[in-house]
């Protein structure tokens, strides 16, 4: 192993540059939501980044998580069916704007206001002079006439099934038990491993989205899912990723978002009580 601290260098200066490091590996971590490379990921990325999850915390060290690589082509163009028609039946019912509208951003100014949410800036012209009143309680029947639902349900099906890796994650359902301690601490833990795995494989080139439209779509599109990735009776499915190599030359979705904007720390930090404003000094 090569030493990364040249000979001379100080303990206080070779714990700041790993520091540095971190940081920027932390800062640039993204979701993907455009296509990947069309490439395979290579074993040895696709161990690096499953070994990450495995250093993650966990309530006395119980690794409570499982993952299923899907890497076949039928299976992931099987998942991309279901991610396009969960697309399709989350737009039609409507309830998903009413529930995030919250976070939905149509403007620089907005985000840099709010400092969180998704800033939708990228839509077919067509559909611009709309884009306020598409993303609103009421825009629901409008998209359904304007054929929205199926731009993106097409969008989202190519996605999936086009990704070189969707990965299964899994919680053991002797430590996620709802309404227990031990599923708190569980969910808390996988979270930790999935940070691991993102930032390690984003820190390869690898990109990661998660998958939440089945989920979101339920009942039927979601235990197609389970079906698929067939875990035992003591495991659940708790999220699907999907993962590859970015590619800088890749054409965003037909409607899209970016999300680079953050809160301010001082908006979400406090000092000895919540809400008394904590000043970092420096
Ligand atoms: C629990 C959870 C669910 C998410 N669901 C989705 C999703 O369905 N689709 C998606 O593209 N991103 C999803 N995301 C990613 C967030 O939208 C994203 O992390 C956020 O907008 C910040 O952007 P960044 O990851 O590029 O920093 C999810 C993230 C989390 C933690």
């Amino acid at each position: 192993m090569p030493s990364i601290a040249p000979a001379t260098e100080s303990p206080d200066t070779t714990r700041q540059r790993k520091v540095d490091v971190l940081l920027d590996v932390l800062r640039n971590r993204r979701t993907t939501n455009a296509h990947f490379a069309n490439r395979p990921l290579d074993e040895s990325h696709v161990r690096t980044i499953l070994e990450a999850a495995s250093y993650a915390p966990s309530h006395f060290n119980s690794q409570p998580w499982r993952f299923v690589l899907v890497r076949s082509e039928a299976r992931r163009k099987e998942l991309g069916k279901i991610a396009g028609d969960s697309m399709k039946l989350v737009m039609q019912k409507g309830n998903f704007w009413k529930r995030y509208l919250k976070y939905f951003r149509f403007s620089k100014e907005e985000t840099d206001k709010s400092g969180d949410g998704i800033h939708i800036d990228n839509m077919p012209l067509i559909l611009r002079p709309f884009i306020q009143y598409l993303f609103s309680e009421k825009g629901g029947e409008v998209m359904n006439k304007l054929r929205v639902p199926y731009i993106l349900a097409i969008d989202s099906k190519k996605l999936v099934a086009s990704s070189p890796l969707i990965l299964g994650v899994l919680l053991s359902k002797e430590e996620y038990k709802k309404g227990e301690l031990s599923g708190m601490y569980s969910m808390l833990a996988l979270g930790m491993a999935i940070e691991n795995i993102w930032i390690t494989a984003n820190a390869l080139g690898v990109g990661v989205q998660f998958i939440s439209l089945p989920m979101e779509a339920g009942g039927e599109q979601w235990q197609k899912c389970v079906e698929m990735i067939a875990p035992p009776e003591n495991f659940e499915l708790i999220a699907l990723f999907r993962l590859g190599y970015t590619d800088p030359g890749a054409k965003r979705p037909t409607i899209d978002w970016s999300s680079n904007q953050r809160k301010d720390i001082s908006t979400y930090c406090f000092d000895e009580t919540f809400g008394n404003g904590w000043v970092p000094k420096s």
